[in-house]
């Protein structure tokens, strides 16, 4: 099949590029995949400010397309990659050929959200990524994931323990910044897939309803027996929906 979509892919917190190593594998026959490092996560080793709007990662990854030409994309974007993924959208529509977003909700955070971003930015900083990884990794993969998958859980916990303590801090401050986009969400003119999964306890189903049911040409894909990380722990069920709404564009 020819590649005639960059499909560009943004990672969750406090993740890296390679969380989506079998969305690379698995649809590079369908799109030129772009998988890029968000500031300060994996190989970036960029200067971040105290928080990391998303409004900010977003000029990031127009830089990033700029300096590679690449005038339009398929933005997909995993929890706080959706985040950004609708910064991007709300910046740059005629950049944005289709929009898919996994895992992800359109509402801000509430007060009790605000200050949990704050202890978990204090916490990165002064307990170190060990302690947050620890913590992290059980809510991001399902019980069954965590029971029977242990290189998976094994990967996950590993990958948070290696990021930087100062970009996690800056993404959970960032985070904390973003506005409500559940009326804009009405404005989205693209075709707009939107995927979560059965076992995600951090972003409910109900949320996802909500985001199809706001955007004008919405569909829903949910996942089977998946935690948060539904790229990672059903890579088939992921990639198969992607691929056929990349068909259908
Ligand atoms: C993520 O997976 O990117 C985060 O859970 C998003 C969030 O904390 O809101």
């Amino acid at each position: 099949m020819a590649s005639s979509h960059n499909l560009l892919l943004i990672h969750g917190f406090p993740l890296n590029a390679s969380s989506w190593s079998q969305q690379i594998s698995g649809l590079s026959d369908a799109a030129k995949v772009l998988a890029p490092d968000l500031r300060g996560f994996g190989g970036s080793t960029l200067d971040l400010p105290r928080a990391m709007s998303m409004d900010a990662y977003a000029e990031d990854l127009k830089a990033f397309l700029d300096e590679r030409s690449i005038e339009r994309v398929v933005l997909c974007g995993l929890s706080m990659g959706g985040y950004i993924a609708m910064s991007f959208l709300a910046r740059w529509p005629q950049r944005v050929e289709a929009l898919i977003l996994a895992n992800t909700r359109a509402g801000a955070d509430d007060e009790e959200g605000l200050k949990g971003r704050e202890r978990t930015a204090v916490q990165a900083i002064e307990k170190g990524m060990a302690v947050m990884a620890r913590g992290m990794a059980p809510k991001l993969l399902s019980d069954c994931a965590i029971r029977e998958r242990p290189e998976l859980y094994e990967k996950v916990e590993r990958m948070i323990a290696e990021a930087r303590a100062d970009a996690t801090a800056a993404a959970a401050r960032g985070m904390a910044l973003r506005p409500d986009r559940m009326e804009w969400l009405r404005t989205v003119s693209v075709p707009t897939l939107v995927i979560t999964s059965e076992g995600d306890e951090l972003m409910p189903l109900e949320t996802s309803k909500a985001m199809v049911d706001a955007v004008p040409d919405g569909r829903l894909v949910v996942i089977p027996e998946a935690g948060h990380l539904s790229n990672l722990e059903r890579p088939e069920d992921f990639n198969r929906a992607v691929r056929e709404f990349l068909l259908g564009l």
